[in-house]
């Protein structure tokens, strides 16, 4: 048994590594080593060694509120914190405590790893987990990582896992100066795992390295201004800017659960591009940049479910986690792709190649049409504009208590710690 899993830990780290590029033999080397098995006691052993995200724990709404994150995304955000023998870490997001023993692995005996979670029950299964694999370590402390963890500062390294929408001062204050500092930073709906560093002693903290990723959102003090609206079971709505004027709130979940039962009406686009382009290339992080209405579906697909609960087929990811729109009072509005897009219905229909399916948009509820149309309008500016995405994107972080201001031309967001400027190069 201990063989198998032994290789299942092989295949998944080899996996891993090929398919998202990651350049730290030591990343490699902990995915070969940590049992991931032991901090998900509730799965069949060689179940944990997919490369899944597996949720551990929900809300009264059936939100998932904890996860073991998926191993490729751990992967990508260790070699952007460009881990090395001997840092000390801050982890804001315990979780499991698997990502916290991947890091103590990569730091060694002359490092030091401490992770915090808001969450006791967490706190307390994190620190067994831990204990069962030969991490003990590691320091598992129960605090709203909003304050950092002082008693244990400063930090080379610190990460969070768990989706921001601000860089809280603590973390900042607790940084060592040569420190890197790595988040999933929610930028208007569209989360990008951002490594920042200090530019200089009085300037901003600015991106090293930035890549495409889905957390859940921190709870607590830092809480961002993004309302998740759970509308059906597995359908929920996420609207970036809870508190602008004229979003939906949680008190429109039911009138727009219903709204999405009901007819909805089709816009085209007339531009091909799939769920690569769209959510890595950054069609949402034009319509994050450019419309102040936009929004995130988000569904949770059962394994084999392709319908989904929604009347028009939406754009999917590779793993089904739902699609982008527009929403207000009175309707809302869906990325959807024509996937069969030519082709004779029945048993020999071919799908079309899903990186160049035919984008559209359906919009539902007495707002749906101009909101189909808008959202449409958005797609063929994102493809006239030469599909600006990832590449040449930055992102600058001006702690409010230090000057000096982000220079003009950038797409400012502020919040309550940080002042964000993002901009190409
Ligand atoms: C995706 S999970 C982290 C996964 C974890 N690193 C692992 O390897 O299993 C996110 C975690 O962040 C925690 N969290 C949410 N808000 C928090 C806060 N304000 N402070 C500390 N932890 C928080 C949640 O309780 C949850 O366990």
């Amino acid at each position: 048994m201990d063989a198998e899993l032994a290789q299942l830990r092989e295949g998944l780290a080899a996996r891993v590594v090929a398919a998202n590029r990651i350049s730290s033999e030591r990343v490699a080397a902990a995915l070969r080593a940590v049992p991931r098995h032991l901090f998900l006691p509730g799965l069949p052993p060689h179940a944990a060694y997919r490369d899944e995200a597996i949720v551990t724990k929900r809300d009264q709404a059936g939100q998932p509120i904890s996860s073991s994150s998926q191993p490729a995304i751990m992967a990508i955000m260790a070699d952007q914190l460009d881990l090395a023998p001997g840092q000390r870490v801050l982890e804001i997001g315990a979780g499991t405590g698997y990502n916290a023993a991947l890091i103590s692995h990569v730091v060694g005996a002359q490092g030091q790893v401490t992770s915090v979670d808001i969450d006791p029950d967490l706190v307390e299964r994190a620190r067994g987990h831990l204990a069962r694999a030969g991490f003990e370590a590691v320091t598992v402390a129960c605090a709203d990582g909003a304050e950092g963890y002082s008693g244990r500062a400063p930090y080379d390294r610190i990460i969070a896992t768990v989706g921001v929408a601000d860089l809280a001062p603590a973390w900042l204050a607790q940084a060592a100066p040569q420190a890197r500092v790595v988040v999933p930073l929610d930028l208007r709906g569209t989360q990008l795992s951002a490594a920042f560093e200090r530019a200089g002693p009085a300037g901003p903290w600015v991106s090293r390295s930035l890549a495409p990723c889905g957390f859940m959102r921190m709870r607590g003090s830092l809480a961002g201004p993004e309302l998740v609206i759970t509308l059906a079971p597995g359908l929920s709505l996420l609207v970036p800017d809870g508190t602008r004027p004229g979003a939906p709130g949680v008190a429109d979940a039911g009138a727009l659960a219903g709204l999405l039962a009901g007819p909805s009406v089709p816009h085209p686009t007339g531009v091909r591009a799939g769920p690569a382009g769209v959510f890595w290339g950054g069609l949402g992080l034009w319509l994050a940049v450019h419309e102040p209405r936009s929004c995130r579906l988000n569904e949770e697909l059962s394994p084999g479910d392709q319908g989904g609960l929604l009347t028009a087929a939406p754009l999917r990811g590779a793993r089904g986690q739902g699609t982008l729109g527009i929403a207000e009072r009175g309707g809302l509005a869906i990325l959807t792709a024509d996937l069969w897009a030519g082709a004779e219905p029945g048993p020999s229909a071919q799908r079309v190649n899903l990186e160049t399916a035919v984008l559209g948009t359906a919009g539902f509820g007495p707002r749906g049409a101009p909101l189909a149309a808008d959202l449409a309008a958005q797609v063929r500016a994102w493809d006239q504009a030469g599909r600006p995405g990832l590449p040449g994107l930055h992102v600058d972080a001006y702690p409010r208590s230090a000057g000096p201001d982000p220079a003009a031309g950038a797409l400012i967001i502020e919040r309550p710690g940080t002042r964000f400027a993002v901009y190409h190069d």
